[in-house]
C-alpha cells in the first residue's frame, strides 16, 4: 500500500550557506585555466541576489549543456566536488556518462577546469553555484542517475550545525533530481555528521514496519538499515565526537552504514580524516519510483 505523505512545508530557499566563502585567491595557473577553458567547462548561471545564488527562474538543461542533441545519457551530479578528484577520475573511466560538478569555491572550480582540460575530458562541466539552490529549482526533475555528496563541510561547532548541507530539505531536492532507481551516495569522516545523514535518510525512506516515525515520503530506499552496526567501534575514543558508535543507536537497532563506494578515489579530505584516526562512513540510498511533489510553501503571516 502506498505510504501516506504528511504535508511537506519546509522552505526550499534556505539562505544559510553550507560553504564558507566563494572567494579565494587564484594562482596564475588557475586563472589561466579559467581564461582558456572556462567557456567550455563552466556553466554560466544567472544569479538571484549574490555570488553563487541561482535565479529561481533559471533552468539548466543537461542535454544542451553537454551537447548531445536529444541523446539521454546517464548523469552524475556531484555536490561540493572540491578539487574534483572523485568526479574527474570517474569521468575519465566512464566516457559514456556525463558528470556535473557543483562547487562554490572559485579556486576549486579553477582546479577542476584545469585538470579536466589537461585530461581532455568532454563529459564534465562545472556549475559555480550553491547546490542547495541549484538542485531545488534549476536542474530538471528526474535528470540524474546519481547524486554524490562526499565529505561535505562538517560544521562541527554546535552554533554552526545549521549550516550543514545534508538536511531533510536538501534530501527533498536530491529526490527531485534523481530518476527512479537513481542512487544518492554520501560519505563523511565525522561521526556526528554521519549520524545526522543517516537520520535524514531514515526520515525520507521507506523503512521496515514500525520504524517510520515522521517520514516525509518514501522517496528513497535505504537498504543498509542495521548493516555494519559496529563500524566506528575500533576508533571509539572517550569524549570524542569524531569517533565511536552512535549514542542514539548503541546496539545498532536502527540505522546502519553502507560499504565504501568502490568508485570513489581517495581525496585530500578523506585522507585527512583517516590520518586523524577517524572512521569513514558511507551511506547509499536508492530513489524509489514515488513521484516527486513540490514542497508546500510556508503560509505567510500577515
Ligand atoms: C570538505 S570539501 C570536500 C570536497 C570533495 N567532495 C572531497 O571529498 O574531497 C567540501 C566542498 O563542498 C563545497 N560546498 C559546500 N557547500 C556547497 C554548496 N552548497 N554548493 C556547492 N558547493 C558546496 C565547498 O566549497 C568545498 O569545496
Amino acid at each position: 500500500m502506498p505510504q501516506q505523505h504528511p504535508p511537506r512545508s519546509h522552505a526550499i530557499h534556505a539562505r544559510v550557506r553550507s560553504y564558507s566563502r566563494a572567494g579565494g585567491r587564484l594562482t596564475d595557473a588557475q586563472a589561466r585555466a579559467l581564461e582558456r577553458h572556462g567557456a567550455y567547462y563552466v556553466v554560466d548561471v544567472p544569479r538571484a541576489d549574490a555570488i553563487r545564488t541561482v535565479d529561481a527562474s533559471y533552468r539548466l538543461d543537461p542535454v544542451a549543456v553537454f551537447g548531445h542533441a536529444g541523446q539521454l545519457r546517464p548523469l552524475i551530479v556531484e555536490v561540493g566536488s572540491g578539487a574534483g578528484e572523485a568526479i574527474l577520475a570517474h569521468a575519465a573511466a566512464h566516457p559514456g556518462v556525463d558528470h556535473l560538478a557543483v562547487e562554490a569555491w572559485e579556486t576549486a572550480i579553477a582546479r577542476i577546469v584545469r585538470d579536466a582540460a589537461k585530461a581532455g575530458l568532454r563529459n564534465v562541466r562545472v556549475v559555480p553555484a550553491d547546490a542547495a539552490q541549484l538542485l531545488a529549482t534549476a536542474l530538471p526533475v528526474g535528470c540524474a542517475s546519481e547524486v554524490w555528496v562526499f565529505f561535505p563541510d562538517p560544521w562541527r561547532k554546535p552554533r554552526h550545525r545549521k549550516r550543514r548541507l545534508v538536511t531533510v530539505a536538501f534530501a527533498d531536492s536530491v529526490a527531485r533530481v534523481l530518476r527512479p532507481g537513481g542512487v544518492w551516495r554520501l560519505a563523511t569522516d565525522w561521526a556526528d555528521y554521519a549520524w545526522q545523514m543517516r537520520d535524514v535518510l531514515e526520515e525520507v525512506s521507506a523503512l521496515p514496519e514500525g520504524l517510520q516515525a515522521d517520514s516525509t515520503g518514501p522517496y528513497f530506499r535505504y537498504d543498509d538499515a542495521g548493516a555494519r552496526a559496529d563500524l566506528g567501534e575500533a576508533t571509539a575514543e572517550e569524549n570524542s565526537l569524531g569517533n565511536g558508535p552512535d549514542p542514539g543507536s548503541p546496539a545498532g537497532m536502527r540505522g546502519g552504514w553502507s560499504q565504501r563506494y568502490a568508485g570513489r578515489v581517495m581525496t585530500r579530505f578523506e585522507q585527512r580524516g583517516i590520518d586523524a584516526g577517524r572512521t569513514i562512513r558511507d551511506l547509499t540510498a536508492v530513489r524509489t519510483s514515488e513521484m516527486w511533489v513540490p514542497p508546500r510553501a510556508e503560509p505567510v503571516a500577515l
